[in-house]
């Protein structure tokens, strides 16, 4: 059984924070630079819209939203050194946006708060997906937009060759890119563990968002989940 403890999962974070961002243009090979773009771009019908970027982290997936989206954006995470080692680049690159200290299992923010929100590669680590998926539904408006990017098992024969990426090569660059490889090997175990495709869906109709879509990208080594609360 996975342990996801939450101070587990913070301390994994803040371990890597301080080179999570390069770790991440390297293990992808610049691939998640184009996930988070799409998601950026179709999460809300219009710009203008107030989005929460739930597991911000350094705020990657925040900075899209305000310069692709056009969107004002709240960046919130419950990792702090994550949110600090992204402060200075919010501040140059999302200079509209606010970070918030969050857990995503109790957030801060009154019900039907948010027009939008997006969670990018986060949803996987929450101790209780379902209950996570809850409280996003509480905060956001009628009508409003949730986007979930997140890693999935891509079918055969992509799956062999990328089962072997992710179980070796992955926590070896990865723990040579941070010094720390445990979260690398962490990483491939939670992807195994992630209720992904149809189960993901019917958390998120069980937490009442409706119109819910799966799409696969990169031959599904990630999954854009859509959803309107
Ligand atoms: C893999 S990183 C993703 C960061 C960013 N969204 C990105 O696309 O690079 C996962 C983030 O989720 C955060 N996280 C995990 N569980 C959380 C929770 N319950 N509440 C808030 N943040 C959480 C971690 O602190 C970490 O920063």
């Amino acid at each position: 059984m996975l342990d996801k403890d939450p101070r587990q999962i913070r301390r994994m974070f803040a371990s890597v924070s301080h080179r999570y961002d390069i770790a991440n243009r390297v293990l992808s090979m610049r691939f998640d630079v184009a996930w988070r773009k799409r998601v950026a771009s179709q999460l809300l019908p219009a710009a203008g819209g107030l989005v929460l970027d739930l597991a911000a982290g350094t705020g990657d997936l925040t900075v899209d939203l305000e310069r692709f989206g056009r969107h004002r954006v709240v960046s919130a995470d419950f990792t702090f050194e994550m949110l600090a080692h992204g402060r200075e680049k919010l501040r140059n690159r999302a200079p509209g946006s606010i970070q918030v200290t969050a857990d995503a299992l109790a957030l801060p923010f009154r019900s039907a708060a948010f027009d939008g929100v997006s969670v990018a590669f986060g949803v996987r680590n929450f101790q209780d997906p379902g209950h996570g998926l809850r409280e996003i539904r509480r905060v956001l408006r009628s009508g409003g937009r949730l986007g979930v990017l997140e890693f999935s098992k891509p079918r055969q024969p992509l799956r062999f060759f990328y089962g072997l990426y992710s179980r070796h090569i992955l926590p070896a660059v990865g723990g040579l890119i941070t010094g720390t490889r445990s979260p690398y090997e962490y990483l491939p175990a939670s992807v195994q563990a992630f209720p992904e495709g149809a189960a993901f869906l019917d958390l998120m109709r069980d937490a009442g968002f409706k119109n819910s879509t799966a799409a696969r990208l990169s031959g599904g080594i990630v999954t854009f989940y859509r959803g309107e609360a």
